[in-house]
């Protein structure tokens, strides 16, 4: 009796310094947004919200707002320039660039240009993607600061160009030259991206995020895990669930990745189930955006690429 008290209390200690040990771990290695990685997202959002149609100054503004930003948090950044039908510019940020593998984030920066209004920001409709991403090339950065020398795996941003308009040109088809340039020059040779995660739409209310695609199913699953940790942890904001592990792999729209899946890439779409209320209309702005969906949605991603990456 006694010996079996004395075993339960050695696997209690065991284990409760194990926990110990653990909390430790993750605190190291936190992901959540602290108030000063918050401020950096709000000032890099609030140079994102502006109209920024191609051939607009705003668009030419993010444009170069995007490559300095990139260069200040210590990734390469370069203009990746096209004019076959229109000229275009994507953005691409590296982090580790002698790396044999990528994992490619990526989302578009121009906003659809619309007939109807000069003050169309798409909040949700790219400018919280570009923030969450350059959001965690900051994070990682730092953490991985020593690390990625050695690592083989390197991170790809990929800010697309031209996705929702040309010219003025706004019936409902995506234009998605950007990416589709991107894939054609093979700007990064495609058999060295190992998987791609493109984001948009990301922001409103009321929103969740299922799978769209079979291969990428158990990454999908992983993000749930993740964000069901985080929040055990208590580094989630008070919100509903965003990843549920349910599949929706038949209804996926025209975006960013259809080049990338044409050329038989692992993709994964962080889009929501439904299109943002405010989609498409001048109020897709900054008052509209749901901030714990935005905080955590930024601290699940950066959790699962810091891990992606590890
Ligand atoms: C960031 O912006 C949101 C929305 O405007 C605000 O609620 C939050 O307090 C801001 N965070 C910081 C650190 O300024």
């Amino acid at each position: 009796m006694l010996r079996l008290a004395l075993c339960t209390c050695g696997v209690g200690l065991v284990l409760l310094l194990l926990n110990f040990w653990l909390s430790q771990s993750t605190q190291r290695t936190s992901t959540q947004m602290s108030s000063n990685e918050e401020r950096h997202f709000n000032d890099t959002l609030a140079k994102l919200l502006i109209p920024r149609w191609p051939g607009s100054r705003g668009h030419s503004l993010v444009c170069d707002f995007l490559i300095e930003e990139l260069r200040t948090l210590g990734l390469d950044a370069t203009r990746d320039e096209f004019s076959d039908t229109f000229p275009l510019t994507n953005v691409v940020g590296v982090l580790n660039p002698n790396a044999k593998q990528f994992l490619l984030l990526s989302c578009h920066y121009d906003s659809k240009y619309l007939e109807t209004t000069y003050r169309y920001v798409g909040a949700t409709d790219g400018a919280v993607s570009c923030a969450i991403l350059l959001n965690v090339a900051k994070k990682l950065n730092s953490l991985f600061r020593d690390e990625f020398g050695r690592n083989h795996i390197g991170l790809l941003l990929v800010f697309f160009d031209t996705h929702d308009s040309v010219n003025g040109i706004t019936d409902n088809t995506y234009p998605l030259m950007g990416s589709k340039s991107f894939v054609r020059a093979e700007t990064v040779p495609l058999n060295r991206i190992s998987l791609v995660i493109s984001f948009n739409l990301i922001g409103a209310p009321d929103q969740i995020y299922m799978s769209r695609y079979e291969r990428t199913y158990y990454l999908h699953e992983r993000l749930a895990d993740i964000e069901e940790q985080l929040r055990a942890s208590g580094q989630l904001d008070p919100c509903h669930r965003l990843f549920y592990k349910l599949k929706d792999h038949d209804s996926d729209i025209d975006d960013d990745h259809f080049s990338f899946l044409a050329k038989g890439l692992p993709v994964m779409h962080v889009l929501p189930h439904t299109y943002p209320d405010v989609w498409l209309q001048e109020s897709d702005n900054l008052q509209n955006l749901h901030w714990p969906t935005v905080r955590n949605m930024n601290t699940i991603i950066t959790r699962f690429v810091y891990e992606y990456l590890n």
